[in-house]
């Protein structure tokens, strides 16, 4: 089927890219020029595991194009709106602008019968108010939260462990459902759990995911913060509740808490949107959540402070990691950058590593200094702070790092290193949550 998506950063890219691998015809729209120049010659503007292939694959086939012009969507009759909704300016709520951009800018070119796919994640009743500005041409609106995670981006759109839909009532609404149904037809024909419900159930769907998510992390990071005054081990807790499958292991993981493009942003926007409807008591919560999160990385500088001895001024910072997690090259609200800009803030002489971040960080923070060679990294350094768990800090040998750092001490914030092998390598080796 040809389709249309609009918006190609990490979402739309990597679903233009995928839907053109499930043998669609994909036509990709975004305002950003220089993305479109690059996505056209089937580069990738950033990293993702997998989507370099992907996308040279799906350019060459010539089942993927891409245009800075909206009008190329014309003859496409699904069209799927993937533009960001980043935190307003001033507040914790959603800046709706690029998706009321977008389906501005879409309308004029809908035909009778299409299908236009909302993706983006939106304060719940954004969806009813841009239904009726779609069906005033004849289409239909469904709503279809997305739920990739960065580096795991290409998998989690071609294999998503469910597909939600929001459609309006009666015969449109079903209409609808099929249409998108024949653009996911291989995930549906694998199994894939499918529920269609309301737009509001749909829409909300997405911000209770990610806020039982980031409730999640800050749970066992609250654990942390009492492990840290009790002498307990918050990795030994995090196993030992993990084994009871109700409460389950996975994103228990204790250390410098959620960044990124999403978690951050969707509690916030999810407080001001409940706070709008007069329910704000009922994720007041979420605020907590968000307190215990920052609190994490202010809790990694004090360690740096306390074992360079009081004073960081002129101390040698070697902080390995800048993306907001591995296998990513985005620093949206990195805890990592954060702590790193805040150890400099503090006079100290810090030098990020990153494998794939730098360009993006120093963007971001260009005081700080760069270096992407890791054993330049740590050369001469006072400590060594893990903030982000790539495979390359994992892999690291501690013995030859040992080697190569002014004084052998080293901060895991995301618990990434082998505790015993550090402290047998000589290595002063500290953790949130643990002794
Ligand atoms: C998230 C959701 O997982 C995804 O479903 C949604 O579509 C978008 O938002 P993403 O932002 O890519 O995805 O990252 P995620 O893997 O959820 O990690 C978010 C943050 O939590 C990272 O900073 C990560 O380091 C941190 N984290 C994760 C922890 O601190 N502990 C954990 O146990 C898991």
């Amino acid at each position: 089927m040809r389709v249309s998506v609009v918006g190609l950063g990490y979402l739309g890219a990597v679903h233009a890219a995928s839907m053109a691998s499930l043998g669609h015809e994909v036509v990709g729209v975004d305002v950003d020029a220089a993305r479109v120049e690059s996505l056209a010659l089937g580069k990738s503007p950033f990293f993702e595991p997998g989507f370099d292939e992907l996308l040279a694959r799906a350019v060459g086939a010539g089942r993927l194009s891409v245009s800075a012009d909206v009008a190329a969507v014309a003859g496409a009759r699904v069209h799927f709106v993937c533009v960001g909704t980043p935190q307003a300016a001033g507040s914790g709520a959603a800046d709706l602008s690029f998706v009321e951009a977008a389906v501005s800018s879409l309308v004029p070119h809908l035909a009778v019968g299409d299908v236009v796919v909302g993706k983006s994640t939106v304060p719940v009743g954004t969806a009813t108010g841009l239904a009726a500005r779609v069906e005033a041409v004849g289409a239909t609106l469904v709503w279809n939260p997305e739920f990739l995670r960065e580096g795991f981006a290409v998998a989690d759109t071609l294999h998503p462990d469910r597909i939600v839909y929001g459609v309006p009532e009666g015969e449109v609404g079903r209409r609808a459902a099929a249409l998108v149904d024949e653009v996911y037809a291989t995930p549906l024909a694998e199994g894939t759990p499918q529920v269609v419900t309301d737009y509001a159930t749909a829409e909300l769907v997405k911000v209770a995911a990610n806020s039982f998510l980031a409730t999640k992390i800050s749970f066992i990071n609250a654990m942390a913060e009492l492990c840290e005054v009790a002498g307990g081990d918050v990795t030994r807790l995090a196993d030992a509740i993990g084994h009871d499958q109700r409460i389950g292991r996975r994103f228990l993981n204790a250390g410098l808490g959620f960044g990124g493009g999403c978690l951050p942003k969707d509690i916030r926007a999810f407080m001001a949107r409940a706070d709008e409807l007069g329910a704000g008591e009922a994720v007041a919560f979420l605020g907590e959540v968000d307190a215990i999160n920052t609190r994490r990385r202010a809790r990694m500088v004090e360690l740096a402070v306390e074992v360079l001895g009081g004073d960081v001024a002129g101390a040698r910072v070697a902080v390995l990691g800048a993306a907001f997690k591995p296998d990513s090259d985005d620093v949206r609200d990195s805890p990592a950058l954060d702590v790193a800009a805040r150890l400099d803030g503090l006079g100290a002489h810090v030098v990020v590593h990153d494998p794939q971040a730098i360009d993006n960080a120093r963007r971001k923070e260009p005081s700080l200094a760069y270096e992407r060679d890791l054993e330049a990294a740590l050369t001469g350094a006072d400590v060594v702070l893990v903030l982000t768990e790539w495979r390359h800090y994992r892999d690291l040998d501690p013995a030859r790092a040992a080697g190569l750092v002014a004084r052998p001490q080293v901060l895991d914030g995301r618990g990434a290193l082998d505790r015993d092998a550090w402290q047998a390598a000589g290595w002063t080796y500290r953790a949130l949550g643990r002794p």
